[in-house]
C-alpha cells in the first residue's frame, strides 16, 4: 500500500477552549512493501499521525491518498496495534486473533483456519487456547501482532508495540518482525522511541521535532542489509546521526 500525506496538520481544542497544535505541516510519502519507522520526542504527535492514518481521527488540514485514492476514514486495509496491551482478556488466543474476522462475518472454520496459520507465524500455535493473562508481555505482543495480521490488512501500523518489553525480549521481538515483514510484505509504520531500534528495523526513519511534530529529516538506513548487525559501520554511523538529530543525548 502506498501512502501519500500532504501538508497534514492536527490541532486539538481542549475541553477549555485552549488550541494544542500536535502536528504542523506533514509531507510524506509512504512506498508500497516499505518498513517506515517514526522517531520523535514524547508528545509530538506521533500517535496522533497514525490514528488519522488508521481514520480514527481526523486533520485540522491536509490529506492523506491510500493507493491514489482519498482516505475516508476506517479500512479493512489499514490494522492498528496499540501502544498498551490491547487484547480481550476473557477470549482465548485464538479468539482473540480470529476476532476481525468474526466482526466480518467470516464462519467459524474459516476464521479459525486463518488464525492459525497467524498464530503460527508468530510462534504461538501451541497457545491458542489460553488465555492473555496467562502469557507473558512478549507472548502478548505476538498475538496482537497475530491478530492485526489475521485480517489480511495491506498495511499495518504500529504504536510502540514493544515499549512495555524488557530489553531482551525486544530484541527476539524486533528480529520475529523484520522476519513477518518479510514473509509478508505489509506495509510498515512504526512508532518507537528508540533510536536503535528504528536504525534494526526500518528502511526509512522518520525524525521528528517537538511538539508541533514537524519532519526534521528523514534517514535512509536501506544500505545495511538485513539481518541487521548492531555493531556493523554503517549501523553505528546512522545511529549517531539520529542520536545527534533528536538530541544529542542517549538513546533510550
Ligand atoms: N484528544 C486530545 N485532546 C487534546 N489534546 C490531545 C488529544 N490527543 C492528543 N493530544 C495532545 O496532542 C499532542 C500529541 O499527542 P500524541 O499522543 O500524538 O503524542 P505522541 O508523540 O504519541 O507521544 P508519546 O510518545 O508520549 O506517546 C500531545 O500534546 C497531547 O497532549
Ligand atoms: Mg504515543
Amino acid at each position: 500500500m502506498k501512502l501519500a500525506i500532504r501538508d497534514l496538520s492536527k490541532v486539538f481544542v481542549t475541553g477549555t477552549g485552549e488550541q494544542v497544535p500536535a502536528l504542523d505541516g506533514i509531507n510524506l510519502t509512504v512506498d508500497d512493501e516499505e518498513f517506515l519507522c517514526i522517531l520523535g520526542p514524547s508528545g509530538c504527535g506521533k500517535t496522533t499521525l497514525l490514528r488519522i492514518i488508521a481514520g480514527l481521527d481526523t486533520p485540522t488540514t491536509g490529506s492523506i491518498q491510500v493507493d491514489g485514492e482519498a482516505l475516508s476514514g476506517p479500512s479493512r486495509r489499514i490494522a492498528m496495534i496499540f501502544q498498551e496491551y490491547s487484547l480481550f482478556p476473557w477470549r482465548t488466543v485464538l479468539d482473540n486473533v480470529s476476532f476481525g474476522l468474526e466482526v466480518q462475518g467470516r464462519d467459524r472454520e474459516e476464521r479459525f483456519a486463518v488464525a492459525r496459520k497467524y498464530l503460527d507465524l508468530v510462534g504461538l500455535a501451541s497457545f491458542e487456547r489460553n488465555l492473555p493473562y496467562e502469557l507473558s508481555g512478549g507472548m502478548r505482543q505476538r498475538v496482537a501482532v497475530a491478530r492485526a495480521l489475521a485480517t489480511e490488512p495491506a498495511a499495518l501500523l504500529m504504536d510502540e508495540p514493544f515499549g512495555a518489553l524488557d530489553a531482551q525480549t525486544r530484541n527476539l521481538m524486533q528480529t520475529e518482525l523484520q522476519e513477518i515483514w518479510r514473509k509478508t510484505r505489509k506495509t510498515i509504520l512504526f512508532v518507537t522511541h528508540s533510536v536503535d531500534e528504528a536504525v534494526f528495523l526500518a528502511d526509512r526513519i522518520v525524525v521528528l521535532t517537538e511538539r508541533p511534530g514537524r519532519i526534521r529529516e528523514i534517514v535512509p538506513v536501506q544500505k545495511c542489509p538485513h539481518p541487521r548487525d548492531r555493531t556493523c559501520a554503517d549501523f553505528v554511523e546512522i545511529r549517531r546521526h539520529v542520536l545527534d538529530l533528536i538530541s544529542g543525548g542517549s538513546s533510550d
